[in-house]
């Protein structure tokens, strides 16, 4: 014990180990996600590890930063994407991976599909895909088939920032297949009179429609196919009684996911049309592309503060 507690202080340049919920990450397992130590991608890559609570505040990897990029899924293999289990932290060998394991999300049909499926409980897993390099304030436009083609299957594309709990999104419900909902929400609030849905799209479970998020550090917008629907500006967000703009404005990552929402808490099965009529599955969330521009290019994206 004596000799290991010596070699874990020499090791680590902190030599104060974080608590990660009741365990404390050692330097075998190094990374801690949510209450637990791993030492793999899951854990240890940016958008989930904790470097406050890992072994060392090195333990994680290191974020990489936006560059602009377009990932076409339309092709079979390259950087685009990868299984998490393969990935080692570098964003040049795969610029999305599918996050959880096991993974309902593969290149298949010329696209990159994420599927709903049933488990034995009767509960739908789902899967997410989310981008290796962090973006603060860019463009992100994605090619995308909803999944939702029944109530209670809810589809999404976001751009968040898990541990501030900053979100800009799309939500795709399977209660409404002719519009795209687009929220936000700062550091957790769960406001959700914030929503704003779409004008009227042709199915959005049968069609690719264009969806586009526009951050800047004034405004977001949203677009359809070109047409914008909705701008939030940074000035309209102001809380005075907090006296802070509740604004999107930690860097974030890109994800895209399915789920079920038809057996989860009331009011979510209620917005998103649950519970889930199997008998209309499969339920396949589609993305043939995601292009990034970045307002702040490789190493100049980092945490700033607006004033
Ligand atoms: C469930 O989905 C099937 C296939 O789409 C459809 O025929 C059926 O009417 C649906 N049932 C309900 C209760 O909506
Ligand atoms: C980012 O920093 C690394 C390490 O200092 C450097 O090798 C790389 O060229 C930089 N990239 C950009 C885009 O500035």
């Amino acid at each position: 014990m004596k000799l290991e507690l010596v070699s874990l202080l020499l090791t680590s340049s902190l030599v104060i180990a974080g608590k990660c919920g009741t365990q404390t990450c050692g330097k075998d397992t190094p990374c801690c996600v949510k209450g637990y130590c791993n030492n793999n991608a899951m854990y240890c890559a940016p958008f989930s590890c904790e470097p406050e609570n890992s072994f060392g505040t090195k333990s994680c990897w290191t974020t990489a930063h936006c560059v602009d990029s377009v990932a076409d899924f339309t092709k079979p293999a390259g950087p685009h994407f990868a299984q998490i289990a393969s990935y080692q932290g570098e964003p040049q060998t795969a610029a999305y991976v599918s996050q959880y394991e096991p993974s309902n999300a593969k290149l298949a049909n010329e696209q990159l599909e994420l599927s709903l499926v049933k488990q034995p409980d009767g509960k739908g897993f789902g899967a997410v895909v989310i981008g290796t390099r962090a973006i603060q304030y860019g463009t992100v436009t994605a090619v995308v088939k909803s999944g939702c083609k029944s109530g209670g299957v809810v589809s999404s594309m976001i751009i968040r920032n898990d541990k501030i709990g900053d979100e800009i999104d799309f939500e795709f419900v399977g209660a409404d297949k002719s519009t795209v909902q687009s929220n936000y929400y700062w550091h957790n609030e769960l406001d959700y009179t914030k929503m704003v849905k779409s004008h009227p799209l042709p199915d959005t479970t049968a069609n690719y429609h264009t969806y586009q998020i526009v951050w800047s550090p004034d405004t977001i917008q949203w677009k359809v196919n070109d047409q914008l629907f909705r701008t939030v500006k940074r000035s309209d967000t102001w809380d005075a009684a907090k006296g802070v703009f509740k604004y999107p404005e930690a860097e974030a990552f890109i994800s895209f996911s399915i789920w079920d929402g038809g057996s989860g808490a009331k009011g979510t099965s209620d917005w998103a049309g649950g519970p889930i009529n199997w008998s209309a599955s499969p339920f396949n969330l589609a993305v043939k592309s995601i292009a990034v521009n970045c307002y702040y290019k490789g190493n100049e994206t980092t945490y700033k503060k607006h004033n």
